[in-house]
């Protein structure tokens, strides 16, 4: 396959501000059209990236054959059924995260794909910063041991997206700040880690500025054309989760969009031989050298655009049959985890146990 066709189902912040630009600005890549039920936002969106072909129903655009494959960059809830009717019509799918929010759907979606023999991949762009790359790099080398212990957090002081839209809207969103940025990095954790097997999970989840949100600017106002934001806000904007492994690795994650706390997008791993933090300032890395310790702040390229880097990732994924980073037991696994640290949150906290979802 020579230039790889492209269709942008859902053309709000994340298609205007990142996956739209990526596909513009990597060879081999020709955006062909763009589907949004806004016809509003569609028009200025064709027009603003000049885009050939422009459908209302997205799937007018999944039944153009000229198409090989999509970005799903819709509401959390379409996520499942948009991708399994693209797979089904033939196209390789890279699918925003949260890609699910249930084991089940997630494994409805992978054994789609792996049935029409088609690339799905999860749109976990903070793992191609490359901090991360670095970082995995260095435990597959062995560097740091066997990871043990693994702690995260994405939290704001005010930072709720698309307040009185769908992100604060249970039934479209399926939940809060866990789901929207806690996923990053219990993502990027899980990955680094090796990817164990969960086995219970425990957590807890809070709306605590529920009659004192406030909007903190994301989907971007420009992108935002012809939407309407009077609607309800129902999720969490805060929430933590503790994980077991089965190999006895544990994990810890907070996210929160809106708090009174010190803001905090970071990652902490404890290895045998070597852990690390990276978040804000970079990476840095604690090691042992022959009963010396060693911090070392590796001087790595902090400047590269992750979604490029995704979407080269996909398209090297297509072209060559590869299977992309993001593999179908780590999509299955975080999707298990965020949803046993609601069903733990509705109960009281209570351990849940993976093999009871
Ligand atoms: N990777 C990241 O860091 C990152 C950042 C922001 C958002 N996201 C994810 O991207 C997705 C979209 O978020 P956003 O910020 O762009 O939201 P947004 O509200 O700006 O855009 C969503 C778009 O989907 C459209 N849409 C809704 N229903 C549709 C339907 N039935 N058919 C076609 N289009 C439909 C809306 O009209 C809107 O234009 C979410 O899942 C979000 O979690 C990821």
């Amino acid at each position: 396959m020579e230039t790889i066709r492209i269709g942008v189902i859902g053309v709000g912040g994340i298609a205007q501000y990142s996956h739209i630009p990526a596909y513009l600005n990597t060879p081999g890549i020709e955006l062909v059209a763009v589907a949004d039920i806004n016809e509003k936002k569609l028009n200025y969106v064709a027009e603003k990236f000049s885009v050939p072909h422009k459908f209302v129903d997205y799937k007018d655009l999944l039944a153009r054959q000229d198409i090989d494959a999509v970005s799903i960059c819709t509401p959390n809830y379409l996520h499942i059924p948009m991708s399994i009717d693209a797979l089904k019509a033939g196209k390789h799918v890279l699918c925003e995260k949260p890609v699910a929010v249930k084991g089940a759907d997630a494994e409805a979606v992978i054994k789609e794909a792996e049935k029409q023999g088609k690339v799905f991949m999860g749109g976990f762009c903070t793992r191609f910063g490359k901090t991360s790359q670095f970082l995995k790099k260095q435990i597959e080398a062995g560097k740091f041991g066997d990871i043990y212990y693994a702690k995260g957090a994405n939290i704001r002081r005010r930072g709720i997206p698309g307040l009185g839209g769908w992100f604060t809207t249970k039934e479209q969103s399926y939940g809060g700040s866990m789901l929207d940025i806690g996923v990053h990095a219990l993502d990027r954790m899980y990955w680094l880690m090796g990817a164990p097997e969960p086995v219970a999970v425990s957590g807890a989840v809070f709306q605590a500025f529920k009659d004192d949100a406030v909007d903190g600017g994301w989907p971007p106002v420009d992108s935002r054309v012809g939407d309407v934001y009077a609607g309800i806000n129902d999720v969490d904007d805060m929430a933590s989760g503790y994980v077991r492994f089965d190999n006895g690795a544990t994990l810890l994650i907070e996210a929160g969009w809106a708090s009174n706390a010190e803001p905090a997008s970071y990652i902490q791993l404890f290895g045998t031989k070597a852990g690390a933090v990276e978040g804000f300032r970079g990476v840095k890395v604690f090691a042992d050298t022959e009963g010396t310790l060693l911090d070392v702040e590796p001087q790595v390229d902090t400047r590269a655009n992750t979604y490029e880097a995704e979407i080269a990732h996909f398209a090297d994924c297509i072209r060559n049959d590869k299977q992309p980073m993001t593999r179908p037991n780590e999509i299955i696994n975080v999707a298990k985890i965020i949803e046993a640290v609601y069903k733990s949150s509705e109960n009281n906290g209570r351990q849940i146990l993976i093999a009871d979802l």
